[in-house]
């Protein structure tokens, strides 16, 4: 990813920067869509992910709808020219204002969460006089078996509808004029490699559906949400995830019926490989029975370590003397500001660059000024 040019090039650049490697952003979106086009399904993507406009350009082009969790994101996804009728929105607090904006955009559907959700929509829609089209957010009470606060569709999560409230939430939808029900929304969580959980929703949503078939009520659209996992330890080996697996999943085990459109709304498998964290190592500091590689680049750069536990790929992209353990860490004064413990590289010395690996993804969009620190900036491989 890094050859000798591009290493030239960083040489000028200010650091901490995020590095987009565009060619493989394309060639995932190439991937990606082979296999919507193959089973005939609708993609939006989930701009909480990456919202770097470069990159939405690209995802626009391929062909993706959008998939917004706030009305700064709904505008951002019409001015950039998505397509109103594939944009979805989310999202358990969607202010007054949020929903005005996607009520005036047109779009595709609101993914509701809640009753007074619904209602607030409905009075709104009646006051612009419109209809909102509205899929209801399932929460189908499955673990994803990712970490904890990137599970959303447990029945103890914040997100989504329980069956339990079915019957109230049919008649609420029934005595609201301005709402039309389209559809069930469904998102069990993010970074899930194990691809059984998938087949498990196709499953719950069999039976969930059934509830309101049974009661009359069409259900024209299936949203399986985002959630498909990346390599974060290995990014080179395979840097695509396996949307092929992914899909053949979902096609063996989701039961559709006549007509109906299955939606999903990826977000990290498609952004995250393409990006880095580019950084240079500040300081090399002993500490007891180790050494510290501080870097530039902070929690407030990439805070999925911090908040997550997440691990990335730190690399050494300037060195290649023999190989020891650092603790590569931040210049944030938090001691949750760390990348990694004992991670083996060559030897490492001020000024050198490390890469932070498979950051496309939830990086720089969560960047803050944590510090009174600048928001890294990006640059592109094109
Ligand atoms: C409603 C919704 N859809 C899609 C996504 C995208 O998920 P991922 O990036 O794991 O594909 C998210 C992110 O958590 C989400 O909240």
């Amino acid at each position: 990813m890094f050859d000798k040019a591009t290493l030239g090039r960083f040489e000028s650049l200010q650091t901490p920067f995020y590095y987009y490697d565009l060619s493989l952003l394309k060639e995932t979106l190439e991937k990606y869509t082979k296999q919507i086009k193959k089973y005939g399904y609708h993609a939006h993507y989930a701009l909480k992910a990456n919202a770097d406009e470069r990159i939405l350009g690209i995802i626009k082009d391929a062909g993706l709808g959008a998939d917004c969790v706030s009305g700064n994101e709904v505008a951002l996804a019409l001015k950039l020219g998505f397509a109103p009728e594939k944009i979805v929105y989310a999202g358990v607090g969607k202010s007054d204002a949020e929903i005005i904006t996607a009520l005036k955009g047109d779009i595709f559907a609101f993914n509701c969460e809640s009753i007074p959700e619904i209602e607030v929509i409905n009075g709104l829609a009646a006051s612009l006089g419109k209809v909102a089209r509205i899929s209801l957010r399932i929460n189908p009470d499955i673990d994803a078996h990712t970490h904890k606060y990137i599970s959303t569709g447990r029945a103890q999560d914040k997100f989504g509808i329980s069956q339990w409230m079915f019957d109230s939430v049919l008649e609420t939808i029934n005595k609201s004029a301005n709402i039309k029900l389209i559809g069930l929304h469904f998102h069990v969580g993010s970074q899930i490699t194990d691809l059984s959980v998938f087949k498990l929703l196709c499953e719950r949503i069999d039976v969930l559906q059934k509830w309101f078939t049974d009661k009359g009520v069409k259900i024209e659209n299936l949203n399986l949400g985002g959630g498909l996992g990346i390599d974060y330890s290995d990014p080179d080996t395979a840097p695509i995830a396996d949307f092929e697996g992914y899909f053949n999943i979902i096609a063996k085990n989701l039961k559709v019926s006549p007509g109906q459109k299955i939606h999903f709304e990826p977000g990290r498998a498609i952004v995250a490989q393409c990006g880095s964290l580019i950084s240079r190592v500040l300081y090399v500091k002993m500490g007891k029975g180790k050494k510290f590689a501080i870097l530039d680049a902070g929690m407030n750069d990439l805070i999925r370590p911090a908040l997550y536990q997440a691990s990335h790929k730190l690399q050494n992209i300037t060195s290649s003397g023999r190989v020891l353990k650092y603790d590569v860490v931040g210049p944030i004064c938090e001691s949750s500001d760390r990348f990694g413990k004992n991670i083996a590289m060559p030897l490492t010395r001020r000024g050198d660059f490390v890469a932070i690996r498979s950051a496309g993804a939830y990086g720089q969009v969560m960047g803050m000024r944590y510090n009174q620190k600048d928001l890294a900036p990006q640059y592109y491989s094109e």
